[in-house]
């Protein structure tokens, strides 16, 4: 497949990464938005990010559990939350809130997503609604992952 890449990097904000949540996930840091970006030019469209999980911002992901997230980007405009699910697999989830699509925050300490809105909707690292008025599931993204480069496609 040609690809025509081109880099987005965005520099970001050192943070320390500190922290295990009750429920076993890492606490990763704010508005991470370290990626590549590609598009294929087979003209169906495809939009991939590239995350390389050994390098800060999203070194939490090298292991089973940790979390990262991305901001707004050409796949989801309210940005990603990142969740290591096994070796081998990952789960992408939409920041974009299900009930008035405010954005949702990154994990906290107790390994949950909350809204931004005040509204008070949470998310577990499923993507499930645990708390206030969404009444659906945050979207997910199909994801691949090797050699340490986990791609997230649209
Ligand atoms: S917009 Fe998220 S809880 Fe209302």
């Amino acid at each position: 497949m040609n690809r025509r890449s081109f880099i987005k990097k965005s520099s970001f904000a050192a943070c320390a990464c500190v922290g295990v949540s009750a429920l076993g996930l890492l606490q990763s840091c704010e508005d991470s938005t370290a990626y590549d970006q590609n598009t294929d030019n087979d003209g169906d469209n495809d939009i991939q990010l590239s995350v390389d999980i050994s390098q800060e911002p999203h070194r939490n992901l090298e292991v089973v559990g940790g979390t990262s997230v991305l901001g707004p980007n050409e796949i989801d405009s309210k940005g990603l939350l990142l969740v290591r699910t096994s070796e081998d697999d990952f789960k992408v989830l939409s920041r974009r809130c299900t009930h008035s699509s405010y954005s949702v925050n990154d994990f906290n300490s107790q390994g949950l997503a909350m809204c931004s809105s005040g509204h008070g909707g949470g998310f577990n690292a499923n993507g499930n609604v645990v708390s206030g008025p969404p009444s659906a599931s945050l979207s997910s993204y199909s994801s691949s992952f090797s050699n340490n480069i986990l791609i997230i496609s649209k």
